[in-house]
C-alpha cells in the first residue's frame, strides 16, 4: 500500500513538471490568426496576394520565429510549401498562388503550431 501511494505520487509530480516546460524556458507559443485570405476571398493562378496575420498578441520570446505556409485541402495539410524560412513578426507575406484544380482551399500557417484560415475559393483548372 505504501509504494503504490509513493508510486501515485511520483506520477502526479511528474506530471505537473511535464505541464509546464514551456513556462520553465520562460518562451511562448504564438499562434497567430490569419486574416488574410478570408471567406469570400478568389484568387486566380498565378497571382501575388499578401497573406496577413494578427501579431498583436505577440509574446516577448517566441520559440520559433520562423513561419511557413501551406496549402491544405479537403481537411489535409498538402505538402505544397508556399512560402517557408520568413519572419513570423513580419504579420504580412506574399505568396505566389499555386496552379491547381479550381476549389476550396485553405493555409496553414505554422510557427510553434499550425493555424489555419477560413476556406476560400481557388481559380486554377476545372476538374
Ligand atoms: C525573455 O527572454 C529574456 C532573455 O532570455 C529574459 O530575460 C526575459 O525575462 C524574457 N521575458 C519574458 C516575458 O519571458
Ligand atoms: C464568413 O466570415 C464572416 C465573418 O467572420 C461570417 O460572418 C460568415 O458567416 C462567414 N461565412 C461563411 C460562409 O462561413
Ligand atoms: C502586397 O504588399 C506589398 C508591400 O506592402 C504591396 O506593394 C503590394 O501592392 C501588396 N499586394 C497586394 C496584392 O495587395
Amino acid at each position: 500500500m505504501k509504494n503504490y501511494f509513493a508510486f501515485f505520487l511520483f506520477t502526479i509530480l511528474f506530471t505537473i513538471s511535464n505541464a509546464f516546460p514551456v513556462s520553465l524556458l520562460r518562451r511562448d507559443v504564438f499562434v497567430p490568426p490569419i486574416t488574410y485570405p478570408t471567406n469570400t476571398t478568389v484568387w486566380n493562378k498565378g497571382e501575388v496576394h499578401n497573406v496577413t496575420w494578427d501579431v498583436s498578441q505577440a509574446p516577448v520570446n517566441i520559440t520559433n520565429k520562423f513561419g511557413r505556409i501551406q496549402l491544405r485541402s479537403g481537411g489535409l495539410t498538402t505538402p505544397l510549401i508556399l512560402a517557408d524560412g520568413f519572419d513570423i513578426l513580419l504579420g504580412t507575406y506574399p505568396v505566389t498562388v499555386p496552379w491547381v484544380i479550381t476549389g476550396e482551399y485553405q493555409l496553414v500557417l505554422f510557427g510553434d503550431s499550425g493555424n489555419f484560415s477560413p476556406e476560400f475559393t481557388i481559380n486554377g483548372s476545372p476538374q
